[in-house]
């Protein structure tokens, strides 16, 4: 089955023309095809939360800059206001990104759901970074506000030069009914459901004018099965890892009861109870419709988003043999970069969309002090 699928697909992408060699490619031609025939770049530089590593997530700073870097997809979480309103946010709780406790402190601890779009608006999301992060601080930070879905479509659209597009991820769905219903509206009413038409394109797409102009990613299988039936002509991805609510552990044990020293020691030791326990979730993803899969991986240097290792080249070869595409999350250091493409992945979401993008020989012409700058910040 994979080989004749990427022939036909590797023939598809011939007669569309779509999407050039990469410099860097450790994947098969077989892989490459797949993703051109989807309209997706191979190998993908997404953006996780924006460029996240240089600007505070999920703000106007963060995602300009990672257009503007020449990033293929801005990554987001989403989520939907106490008034209805579709925006982004990677926590639940407002507390570690924003000054809720200042402005809202009865309501500190209530998710972001339960304040209004205007309440929101009202959220400094910007001055925690330059806490956290004093050698990366601007003042041009201090107030950014929370960025709802229709101003990072605006942002996507806002550089004739680079058009990314839009990886999108359904958070804690079972918290918002409706909320892929409510997406495909947007994003319809947007008119990002469909291709650029190739005269206003003006020649070959780009990424956010094709047809792989919106990605969809979620952890939960309900929310992908709704995913599918809202837009079914719109490639998606289940997103992976061991533990509660994905891929079963071998062994069972929470990270208090492990006696490791810290998260990423405590993930580095968590795999998938057997194999056919990790294939039955492709299996899964597949019949449900992705065109691939999210797998988390264990960073060479730990830190917080080093989880379970699920690139291992067998569990890349599975996905690609059911004619899937892996893209891996959340890696941000060439060592790193260099071990996911060698294991065979198809594209990386990464914080550092300026060194990937470098990687991959791909680099910006600006530096990324110069493009915040050009931005105002
Ligand atoms: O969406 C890919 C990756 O972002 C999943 O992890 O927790 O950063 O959303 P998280
Ligand atoms: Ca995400």
């Amino acid at each position: 089955m994979p080989d004749t699928f990427g022939k036909s697909a590797l023939l598809l992408s011939l007669i569309l023309g779509m999407g050039s060699a990469p410099a860097y490619s450790a994947a098969s031609t077989t892989e490459a095809a797949l993703a051109s025939a989807h309209g997706i770049p191979h190998p993908a530089v997404i953006a996780h939360r924006g460029a996240s590593f240089d600007a505070p997530e999920s703000t106007a700073a963060a995602y300009t800059l990672a257009r503007d870097l020449g990033a293929d997809y801005l990554e987001m979480d989403l989520q939907r206001s106490k008034d209805g309103v579709l925006f982004a946010l990677h926590d639940n709780s407002l507390l570690r990104t924003t000054d809720v406790a200042k402005k809202f402190p009865q309501r500190k601890d209530s998710p972001a759901s339960a304040f209004t779009l205007a309440e929101l608006k009202t959220l400094d999301a910007g001055s925690w970074f330059n806490h956290a992060y004093p050698d990366r601080a601007r003042s041009s930070y201090v107030g950014l506000p929370i960025l709802t879905l229709d101003e990072i479509i605006d942002i996507a659209q806002g550089n004739p030069q680079h058009k990314p597009g839009l990886y999108i991820e359904t958070k804690e769905p079972r918290q918002f009914p409706g909320l892929e219903h409510d997406l495909k509206n947007k994003l319809s009413e947007r008119g990002w459901l469909e291709p650029v038409a190739s005269s206003e394109a003006q020649g070959q797409p780009q990424v956010g004018q094709g047809k792989g102009r919106v990605m969809l990613q979620t952890f939960d299988k309900n929310s992908l099965e709704l995913l599918q039936k809202e837009m079914p002509g719109t490639p998606k991805i289940l997103l992976l890892w061991v533990g509660e609510g994905s891929i079963t552990p071998e062994i069972s044990l929470s990270f208090a009861d492990s006696g490791e020293k810290d998260k990423a020691a405590y993930y580095s030791k968590q795999h998938p109870k057997d194999k056919a326990e990790f294939i039955n979730w492709i299996d899964f993803a597949k019949a449900s419709g992705a065109i691939g899969t999210g797998p988390s991986a264990a960073l060479t240097h730990g830190g917080e988003q080093s989880y379970a290792d699920l690139i291992q080249p067998w569990m890349n070869t599975a996905t690609h043999d059911r004619g899937m595409l892996v893209h891996v999350y959340t890696l941000d250091e060439p060592v790193d970069f260099k071990k996911a493409m060698d294991a065979g992945v198809d594209g990386i979401f990464t914080n550092r969309a300026s060194e990937l993008l470098k990687f991959y020989q791909r680099p910006s012409t600006q530096s990324v002090s110069q493009l915040l700058e050009n931005n105002g910040y």
